[in-house]
């Protein structure tokens, strides 16, 4: 951890890192420790900590630390620290510790937008990011005095998605680095009245976690975010759209420039066919009449109207077995007839699937190939997801 003042920000992060089930070592600098002690840090790890590579020489923890971890997550990454990691400087045990990890490497930048944009700034991250160092952008936002813009450290939440997306990937690389990739996620939310709308059971978990993915592996993201109840990751780009209409208008206008679009969101099929100004009123008799109309299919409007090979586009199919047939047969019926790229069919039911963070699934790949991925963490699925993407980006 940097010395800045999102360093008091870092506290959450360690402990959101902790509730991923790993073991952290937190090596702050010597800065850091004037915003946070080592106490606090000690207590919250559970184990020593100091910004110096003297302390306890023996154990060599200038080489051991960076040579024994998994990841490498820097929260927040100063000006400073990002111009001393790009000239490979070592001169305490933060430094050390980059120099000599084997894993991934995470960073966070963290300071304000006259830093982060600054010349030189830009040269060190271009120079991290050539090395395969992941910089993750910062959020943009009210920054320690009155101003405001890009510069703010991401929310814990935010940061701990993409740590977790990056743990999922054995042997993380920045393959994904200078595509553009759109992932829509969440429900739909189709108004019938000035306070009410026609929702779905979606948390929109699936398409965070895809689009946590898409970031760790270095792409540029946009999320399509429907209706959502968790934190959307560090690094996103987000464009709200709350209703079919809205999510096929975003859609259409990244399909421009998108290397591929991903259709995880729920969507409604249908939508009130008229929308009164007034609210519905309860009336005597015991039924209801709402007349409903269809609404457009996202993925399939973009697949009619793709030119040429790009975007990629990627389908979910959460199916049900009934008396037709299984579950998969009829996923496999919705690849053919949508007659996207790939197709992510998973199983879902009154207790599977929804709100959970685990999801199983068979990947689709085309031409009757397919691929299972069973019961996993949805960013794990996701990196599988991306794994079969990155085979067909030329
Ligand atoms: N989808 C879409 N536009 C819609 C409905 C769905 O783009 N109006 C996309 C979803 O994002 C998903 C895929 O199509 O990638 C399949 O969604 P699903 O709800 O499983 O299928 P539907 O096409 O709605 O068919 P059905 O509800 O009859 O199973």
């Amino acid at each position: 951890m940097g010395g800045g003042i999102a360093a008091y920000k870092a506290a959450e992060v360690l402990r959101r890192i902790q509730a991923l089930g790993a073991d952290v070592t937190v090596v702050p600098t010597r800065t850091a420790l004037e915003f946070v002690g080592a106490a606090t840090w000690s207590a919250l790890s559970g184990r020593p900590v100091t910004a110096d590579f003297f302390d306890n020489v023996h154990e060599v923890p200038h080489v051991r630390i960076g040579q024994q971890a998994d990841l490498v997550v820097v929260a927040p990454a100063t000006a400073n620290l990002l111009a001393k990691s790009s000239y490979g400087l070592a001169d305490d045990l933060l430094t050390n510790t980059l120099l000599t990890a084997h894993c991934p490497v995470v960073m966070f930048p963290a300071m304000h937008t006259e830093m982060w944009e600054h010349a030189a700034t830009r040269a060190n991250v271009a120079t991290l990011r050539d090395r395969g160092v992941l910089v993750v952008d910062p959020d943009s936002g009210r920054l320690t005095g009155a101003d405001s813009g890009p510069g703010r450290l991401p929310e814990p939440e935010a940061i701990a998605w993409i740590v977790q997306a990056a743990l999922a990937k054995p042997n993380l690389t920045q393959d994904m680095r200078g595509r553009h990739i759109v992932v829509s996620g969440g429900g739909t939310r189709e108004r019938l009245d000035p306070v009410r709308h026609i929702g779905n059971r979606s948390s929109g978990k699936q398409g965070m976690a895809l689009a946590a993915a898409a970031v760790s592996r270095g792409a540029r993201v946009t999320l399509i975010r429907g209706d959502v109840d968790v934190p959307t990751p560090a690094g996103v780009d987000v464009v709200d759209a709350l209703t079919a209409d809205e999510m096929l208008a975003c859609a259409r206008e990244l399909a421009v420039a998108a290397d591929v679009i991903i259709m995880a969101a729920a969507i409604a099929d249908f939508r009130a066919e008229t929308l009164p100004d007034a609210k519905i009123k309860k009336t005597d008799s015991s039924t209801l009449d709402l007349n409903l109309v269809h609404n457009p299919d996202v993925l399939a409007t973009l697949v009619a109207e793709r030119q040429g090979k790009a975007p990629l586009l990627v389908g979910f199919a959460a199916e049900t077995g009934d008396d037709s047939g299984t579950w998969l047969e009829h996923a496999e019926q919705k690849f053919e007839k949508k007659g996207c790229d790939l197709m992510v069919a998973n199983p879902v039911g009154h207790d599977r699937a929804f709100g959970t963070d685990t999801n199983e699934a068979v990947l689709l790949l085309g031409g009757g190939v397919t691929e299972e991925i069973p019961g996993t963490s949805k960013v794990e699925l996701s990196q599988r997801v991306l794994d079969a993407v990155v085979e067909r980006l030329v």
